[in-house]
């Protein structure tokens, strides 16, 4: 989101909109140490200044120190910054367990990371990547967990980041305060695709949410396979590590891929048929091209056989 965008919906330079319940509170003790900080940065600036200039060295005059302690001065200073940590700290911990602990009646999202992408399972068990739909003004539950390596799930407008770790799940929570798409950015790094590791939250109104609940999610029957193996290509991910103009990123390319013969990790050849594509897309490790990291993940589960098919017309179709 560029700046212009930002400060339109109600972003500052230093903010991005607030969008969640919680950051109202998180901006509010953002910009209490920051402008506490502010302050005693310019009370130190004027002082030292003044110092410098009133005890400059002048000709004639000898100076010698004279005060080498003096008790209220020291009370003051160690008294004023332990009262403003210890408002920092309580004031901190508060926001802290508000956002740790969340509604006992939150619809509750899994959300998987993986190198590249993150997996979202909805309340009702429709999954998407790298898309996750909610309603607004209701408290959603995240239930965290990696596949491989350690991410960390950050939603700016929500003010809500949470590490995403492998073997151990992890809880975040929300509720969205206004209608609109926000940025999902993984903030732990994670390897080449970690700058693509992108999503967007949807927040819909009652309406939306509803008819959002009511779609079927697979293929409309007036659309053809190709065409739905083309919005898969995008939804499902497939375009951060895949290209269609024979460019090779962190997965051979699409481009001329299908009929052609392939070379994999052990030295072997298989040409890339119907059967590959289909394996490769269940079974990712089962059959690694040479020269490429085995690090794609399994799609078992997120893709229904039609989508499969769809996919395969799809690289058939990248000549
Ligand atoms: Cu996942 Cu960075």
């Amino acid at each position: 989101m560029n700046d212009t965008a930002t400060l339109m919906n109600g972003g500052t330079v230093q903010m991005p909109p607030q969008a969640s319940t919680i950051a109202p509170q998180v901006d509010a003790l953002y910009y209490f140490i920051f402008w506490g900080c502010a302050a005693f940065f310019a009370l130190i600036v004027v002082l030292s200044v003044f110092f410098v200039i009133k005890y400059r060295r002048r000709e004639g005059v000898v100076q010698e120190p004279r005060a080498y302690h003096n008790t209220p001065l020291e009370l003051t200073w160690t008294i004023v910054p332990t009262i403003l940590v210890m408002i920092v700290f309580v004031w901190g911990f508060k926001g802290y367990m508000v956002a740790s602990v969340s509604p006992a009646n939150a619809l509750e999202y899994n959300v998987v990371g993986k190198r590249w992408l993150w997996e979202i399972k909805d309340p009702n068990g429709a999954s998407s990547l790298n898309e996750m739909t909610v309603p607004v003004n209701r408290p959603v539950k995240l239930i965290l967990r990696s596949e491989d390596l350690i991410h960390s799930f950050f939603v700016p407008a929500f003010r809500i980041k949470q590490d995403v770790i492998p073997n151990r799940y992890n809880t975040l929570w929300f509720e969205a305060t206004a209608v609109g798409d926000y940025d999902i950015f993984c903030t732990e790094y994670c390897g080449t695709g970690h700058s693509q590791m992108l999503g967007k939250v949807h927040v819909l109104d009652a309406e939306g949410w509803q008819k959002y609940l009511d779609a079927t999610g697979g293929r409309p029957e007036d659309v053809p396979l190709e065409d739905w193996g083309r919005q898969l290509y995008t939804q499902k991910a497939c375009v951060t590590c895949h290209s269609l103009d024979g460019s090779a990123k962190t997965g051979p390319t699409f481009k001329g891929l299908f009929g052609h013969t392939v070379t994999l990790a052990d030295g072997s050849t298989v040409t890339a048929d119907e059967e590959y594509i289909h394996d490769s897309i269940v079974n990712p490790k089962g059959q690694v091209v040479s020269g490429f990291e085995p690090v794609m993940p399994t799609f078992t589960g997120l893709l229904s056989p039609d989508d499969i098919d769809a996919l395969v017309a799809f690289i058939k179709q990248q000549q």
